[in-house]
């Protein structure tokens, strides 16, 4: 099979928001106790960040890590996770029926965040609680002002405030298993107040609305409009969530998930503009991907994990060779619409639906959805510029005309670089790729950087790390991609 892709750099889609990049930590299962925090373990530093789980977090350049949840927020009071830690409750955590220790909370994850280089995106309480615990939680965390939530946290040990800019109203109200899901309206309004509370609060924040919990909710698309009606200007994003599978194992099908997450999108994008015409308002609320990912490996296997447990290891998929292509076409589609598209979280970071893996008190791992996710958020840095694929198609599941390739190009801003991200979706023929960029006879391709393998479900675990591992590729005389691949081509300009 051949294929060329045709680049023009004058065909801008977008600066790149690098908050695109981002990741997320739930207080469900080992995502934060035995995965980024143990104070036993032997690479702990002096508050109990296991190290180990750092440098792998740092190698992915996160930007933002949505915290605490997820289900989790919906159900959870923020002072618990703050002050003498002796003094923490131990509390039924009703979302994913575990215990909550509060060994770790706000006042612990700024100061991982901080050495990891991320900022925070803070979800508020909008199921149990409401606008009141939203804006004294803002106070606590970003106000310099004598009063009482900013010197709770002075007496808690932080004089400066932690200075969170991003922040969460809530978390998938519409889903009937979040606690004290709401109507379209409902929620409409007590975001519409929160957000009203909690920019007085901080005037420099920025707000996400909650969408629906996924693309297939019977309210997609009335629950934004109804939503976006109530609180429009208040607001600055609408959140996108969606996790892709492939439970019936069929690949074809299934590594075209990305052409359903870029529906998603742009039918979001379409509604947030309708309420823009109908306000005539001269805002435009651009798109929070805050929740996307591969899920579905462990859903069995969650179900005989028994209930009341500190940190059980819940939502441990362990992805295989397949789900890093599709992942990889599925950041693809993130920078295609990197115009609306400004924020992005993987979820989640650690042990839960993750790129890292841990044992509690032993090795850590990288997933093999850890590397197209490590090298796309390095290299896609920059200015998106649309690419012009001509290829073959295929028909798998309801779909029809699947383009066998699928692609992505970022100039980069540091150094004279052109990065094109490319997926070969075909289950059986290499593709002869050639890259024609308009008007530059200089660009050469300098690294060709491969996910591949024969084996679909080859999987990485403790005791073999390195089974599904990037290869650099020769970049000879032609650029080849083998069959279900995920691919990086950086492109330099040699004049
Ligand atoms: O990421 C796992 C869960 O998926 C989150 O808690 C929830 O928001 C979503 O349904």
């Amino acid at each position: 099979m051949k294929a060329e892709i045709t680049i023009s750099k004058n065909n801008i889609i977008s600066r790149i928001d690098d908050r695109i990049y981002g990741s997320f930590v739930e207080h469900l299962g080992r995502a934060v106790y035995g995965g980024i925090y143990e104070p036993g373990h032997e690479t702990a530093d002096e508050m109990g960040f296991r190290t180990d789980v750092m440098e792998m977090v740092k190698a992915l350049n996160v930007p933002v890590v949505r915290y605490p949840g997820g289900n989790f927020v919906s159900g959870y009071n923020w002072e618990d996770g703050t002050g003498d830690k002796s003094k923490r409750p131990r509390k039924m955590e009703l979302a994913w029926q575990s215990i909550e220790t509060n060994e770790v909370g706000i006042d612990e994850f700024q100061e991982w965040a901080k050495r990891a280089g991320s900022e925070i995106m803070m979800a508020v309480n909008l199921g149990t609680r409401g606008p009141d615990e939203a804006r004294n939680l803002v106070e606590y965390c970003n106000s310099e002002t004598d009063t009482y939530y900013a010197d709770m946290r002075r007496k808690n040990g932080f004089e400066k405030p932690f200075g969170i800019k991003l922040w969460c109203l809530g978390n998938e109200m519409d889903g009937p298993w979040q606690i004290c899901s709401k109507t379209p309206y409902e929620y409409g309004r007590i975001a519409c107040e929160t957000a009203k509370l909690m920019k007085w609060t901080d005037p420099s924040i920025e707000l996400v609305a909650c969408g629906s919990a996924h693309i297939n909710m019977p309210t997609f698309m009335e629950w934004e409009r109804i939503v976006l009606r109530e609180c429009y200007e208040h607001i600055d994003y609408i959140s996108l969530h969606n996790y892709y599978g492939n439970p019936n194992n069929d690949t074809a099908a299934y590594l075209a998930s990305s052409i359903e997450m870029d529906k998603f999108i742009k039918q979001v994008a379409a509604i947030c503009d309708e309420v823009k015409l109908e306000k005539k308002s001269d805002k435009t609320v651009n798109l929070s991907f805050d929740e996307w990912n591969i899920w579905f490996h462990s859903n069995e296997q969650d179900k005989e994990i028994p209930k009341w447990q500190v940190a059980p290891p819940l939502l441990e998929d362990v992805y295989n060779l397949e789900d890093a292509v599709v992942l990889g076409s599925l950041m693809i589609t993130l920078l295609n619409n990197s115009d609306r598209v400004k924020i992005a979280c993987l979820a989640q970071l650690v042990n839960v639906i993750a790129p890292i893996m841990t044992e509690t008190g032993g090795r850590t791992w990288a997933q093999t959805i850890y590397y197209p996710f490590m090298y796309t958020s390095r290299h896609g840095r920059g200015t998106a510029v649309r690419t012009f694929c001509e290829c073959g198609s295929y028909d798998a599941g309801n779909m029809k005309n699947i383009p066998y390739i699928d692609s992505a190009a970022v100039i980069s801003e540091v150094e004279n670089e052109l990065a094109v991200f490319v997926v070969n979706r075909s289950l059986d023929s290499e593709c002869e790729l050639n890259i024609n960029i308009l008007g530059e006879s200089h660009y050469r391709p300098y690294q060709h950087i491969a996910l591949e393998g024969g084996d679909l479900k080859a999987i990485n675990t403790a005791d073999e790390p390195e089974n599904v591992i990037p290869v650099v590729k020769d970049i000879g005389g032609k650029i080849t991609l083998a069959p279900h691949s995920w691919n990086m081509i950086i492109l330099k300009n040699t004049f």
